[in-house]
């Protein structure tokens, strides 16, 4: 599979439950911009055969390259960040959660879940937006996931696909910085994770970020109950120079821990 559809299939599946990303990306498009993905990013658990381990051999295979490793210690989480050598391709920011570091409970929770696992060994690109590989959990399950850590419900009841994708506000013509980006939004009547303030980061830190809340979409669960609940988010990001010139390509922390809760505000 080539990149250019692996991307196209992974944003088909997004906009299918994350409405709201294919009418910001309309509204972008209609006034002449050609939007360009700054990264899309992923979720998963640590377990065997779904882990970054397990997934990564085919983001390598479509010419990415590991750039930087980060840490989230409160909210239980590892990420890589990923590049690829044709500069006009998104990063990918891909974490995974410690599940050894949630209450028993929750780790008896997502082991019944990860042992019905359904996925090949050779999991390909396309698992990255096969959704969940495993069977509808229950929704107190997924509920009391949700009260400890809102990134295991997430997985538990959306599984693989991507969590958000980012428009790169850098190319962007008519909206060119944050604030009118975000001015835009909210003409518009989209909710803004307003976690640490609308834009996390600053110009110092050479990125700024802005992501909508999610939007939420009905979910059955186990004994065919259905929920609304929370899906995806549309992120924005504006880079600065390094000293040397070059657009600053890597991910603040500060900034990541703020948008993971795009998803737990959607209620
Ligand atoms: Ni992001």
């Amino acid at each position: 599979m080539d990149i250019d559809e692996f991307f196209r299939r992974l944003w088909q599946d997004y906009v299918a439950v994350t409405p709201q990303a294919q009418r910001i990306h309309e509204l972008f498009t209609t006034s002449g911009e050609r939007v360009v993905n700054d990264h899309v990013a992923f979720r998963t658990f640590d377990h065997p055969g779904i882990d970054i381990h397990a997934l990564e051999p085919a983001l390598l295979e479509l010419g990415y390259r590991r750039l930087e490793p980060y840490t989230f210690t409160e909210k239980k989480l590892r990420a890589w960040s990923y590049r690829h050598p044709d500069a006009d391709q998104p990063k990918i920011f891909f974490s995974e959660l410690d599940t050894a570091a949630l209450s028993s409970t929750a780790q008896r929770i997502i082991s019944t879940l990860t042992r019905q696992l359904d996925l090949p060994h050779d999991a390909g690109p396309d698992h990255f937006w096969g959704g969940r590989p495993w069977p509808a959990p229950r929704w107190e399950d997924y509920a009391t996931l949700r009260a400890e850590s809102d990134y295991a419900a997430w997985v538990a009841a959306l599984g693989l696909r991507a969590n958000h994708f980012t428009v790169s506000v850098n190319h962007l013509r008519r909206t060119a910085d944050m604030a009118a980006v975000v001015g835009l939004l909210k003409r518009h009547g989209f909710t803004l994770n307003r976690q640490g303030g609308e834009i996390k980061g600053s110009p110092a830190q050479r990125l700024e970020q802005a992501a909508t809340v999610a939007d939420r979409m009905p979910v059955t669960f186990a004994d065919n109950e259905v929920h609304a609940t929370p899906t995806c988010y549309y992120e924005f990001a504006r880079r600065y120079p390094l000293p040397g010139g070059e657009l600053y390509q890597g991910f603040v922390a500060a900034n990541a821990d703020k948008l993971f809760h795009s998803t737990d505000l959607a209620d």
